[in-house]
């Protein structure tokens, strides 16, 4: 059944959802690349496996992660940045797979942004209760290129704001397959996730993981 097919139906949500100006929610978009996607998350990372990093303040994330690209996000005492290298093997991050870029690509490009060429995936697993504060996505050096962000496994509730930290953010349930992209006049809003709740995806298990594409350099 394709994503369209349930525009069609009543009481079900649709697959694509404006959030703001220059922000979508493609619901199931990542479906059909499924099984590419997962195998290859597999392979990195047993290269680069997950972590939990330090804030510059020294509190540990409850969100573990890792990268995979020329370039992956890394947080410890000195700050956050962009870093070639990861810091626990001393060697570069796992290449970004073909599946997640061509995956990217196409969701870029289907949320009105063409010529999307990014070089990092930052790789985020949450377990039950971990959690992502409210943020700007700000290390990367140009903002004209969008964020795209894949959901898998266990559903979270996605928080969206505006530019300014103290507006309300609009939540949005994220499930398996959905991608949401953001950029132009919404690249700097400020986004988090909340407590995830407890549960078990049927290929994922008790976790969530999100991919976070961005063109860093
Ligand atoms: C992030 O902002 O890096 C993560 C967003 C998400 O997990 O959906
Ligand atoms: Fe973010």
């Amino acid at each position: 059944m394709t994503a369209d097919l349930f525009e069609t139906v009543p009481g079900v949500r649709p697959s694509r959802e404006a959030m703001a100006d220059g922000a979508v929610l493609l619901r199931g978009f990542a479906l059909p690349s499924e099984s590419d996607v997962i195998g290859a998350l597999r392979e990195i990372i047993a290269q680069a496996p997950f972590r939990r990093m330090f804030t510059p303040g020294g509190h540990q994330m409850s969100v573990a992660m890792t990268n995979c690209g020329s370039a992956g996000w890394v947080t410890d005492h000195s700050g956050y940045r962009y870093d070639g290298i990861d810091p626990d093997s001393g060697k570069p991050w796992p290449s970004m797979p073909p599946a997640f870029r061509e995956l990217a690509v196409r969701a870029a490009t289907a949320g009105g942004f063409e010529n999307f060429a990014p070089d990092a995936c930052l790789i985020n697993r949450y377990t039950p209760g971990a959690r992502m504060s409210l943020h700007q996505d700000k290390d990367e050096q140009d903002f004209a290129a969008p964020i795209v962000s894949v959901s898998l496994g266990l559903p979270a509730i996605f928080l969206f704001g505006s530019p300014k930290r103290a507006d309300k953010p609009r939540r949005y349930r994220l499930e398996h397959g959905d991608v949401v992209v953001w950029g132009g006049p919404s690249r700097l809003f400020f986004h988090g996730v909340a407590p995830l709740a407890e549960g078990e995806h049927v290929l994922m298990g008790r976790q969530r993981i999100n991919l976070t594409f961005r063109k860093a350099r």
